[in-house]
C-alpha cells in the first residue's frame, strides 16, 4: 500500500470486485446464462452485507461495462432488469446504512447507452440513500476506465485548465472515489479490465478461480488480508 494514496480515514479500505463468471457458473450447471447474471446479483447483496460487517469503507463493483453492449439482446435485456433491481434494493440499503453510488458514461453523453427505465433506478437509488453514513457502494454501469480518463481530459482541455492528476482526478466520473486498496478479479481471468486504472494505482490484486456468484466473505477476507503487504 502506498501511503501518499492511500489517505482514507479510520483505516477503511476501499474494495473493488470485477464480478466475473456469471456466464461460466450458469454453464457448469446447465442453466442458461441469464441465471448466472441473477445468482452474481444475490451474490453482490451478500458480499455488501459481509462488507458492512468488515472495515470496508467503500465496495465499487463493476455490473456493465461499455464493452457488454455487444452482448446478445436477451443477455443485454436481462442484465438491465438486474441493475433496474439491484438500484430498486433501497430499503435493505438503508436497513444496513448502504449509500449507493454510480459511475459510468454520464447520462447526457453523446456516448451513453444507458436506458431511461435504469437511469431514472440510479437517480433514485443515490437520492433515496444519501444520508446513509455507512458503506458507500459504487455501481459501475456502462462504465469504462478508458472513457472516463478521456473524458476527464477533454473536460479539462475544455476549460482551458492544466492536465495534471489533480485536475484529471477532479473530473473523473466521481472525484470522490479514493484510491482502491484491494482490486478482486473473479472467475481465474488473471488480467487487468477496464475498469478503475486511474484509482487502482498501487492497488494490492487479488485473483480468484471461485466465480463471482459463488465468492464468499471468506474470500473477501483472504482478498482484504493482501492490504497492507502489496
Ligand atoms: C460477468 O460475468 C458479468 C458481466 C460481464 C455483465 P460474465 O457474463 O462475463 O461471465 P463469463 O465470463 O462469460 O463466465
Ligand atoms: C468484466 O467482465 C466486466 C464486468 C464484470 C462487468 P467481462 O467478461 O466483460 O470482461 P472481459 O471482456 O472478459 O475482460
Ligand atoms: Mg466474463
Amino acid at each position: 500500500m502506498n501511503p501518499e494514496l492511500h489517505t482514507l480515514p479510520n483505516g477503511q479500505h476501499h474494495v473493488a470486485c470485477i464480478m466475473d463468471g456469471n456466464g461460466r457458473w450458469a454453464e457448469s450447471r446447465d442453466l442458461p446464462r441469464t441465471a448466472g447474471h441473477t445468482a452474481g446479483e444475490e451474490n453482490l447483496a451478500s458480499i455488501v452485507r459481509a462488507s458492512v460487517q468488515r472495515d470496508i469503507g467503500w465496495l465499487t463493483v463493476f455490473g456493465f461495462s461499455t464493452e457488454n453492449w455487444v452482448r446478445p439482446r436477451a443477455e443485454v435485456r436481462h442484465i438491465l432488469g438486474l441493475h433496474e433491481r439491484l438500484f430498486g434494493r433501497v430499503e435493505e440499503l438503508n436497513d444496513n446504512n448502504v449509500r449507493i453510488r454510480w459511475i459510468g458514461r454520464p447520462f447526457d453523453s453523446a456516448e451513453s447507452r444507458t436506458p431511461r427505465f435504469v437511469q431514472r433506478a440510479i437517480k433514485k437509488a443515490i437520492a433515496d440513500t444519501a444520508n446513509n453514513t455507512g458503506l458507500v457502494l459504487t455501481v459501475a454501469f456502462d462504465y469504462g476506465s478508458r472513457f472516463e480518463m478521456m473524458d476527464a481530459v477533454r473536460s479539462a482541455r475544455r476549460n482551458g485548465t492544466d492536465i495534471d492528476i489533480t485536475s484529471v482526478t477532479q473530473r473523473l466520473h466521481d472525484p470522490d472515489l479514493p484510491p482502491v486498496d484491494v482490486m478482486i478479479r473473479t472467475s481465474g481471468e488473471i488480467r487487468v479490465s477496464n475498469f478503475l486504472l486511474w484509482q487502482a494505482a498501487g492497488s494490492a490484486i487479488y485473483f480468484t478461480e471461485t466465480p463471482w456468484p459463488d465468492l464468499s466473505a471468506n474470500e473477501l477476507d483472504t482478498a482484504l488480508s493482501l492490504v497492507g503487504t502489496a
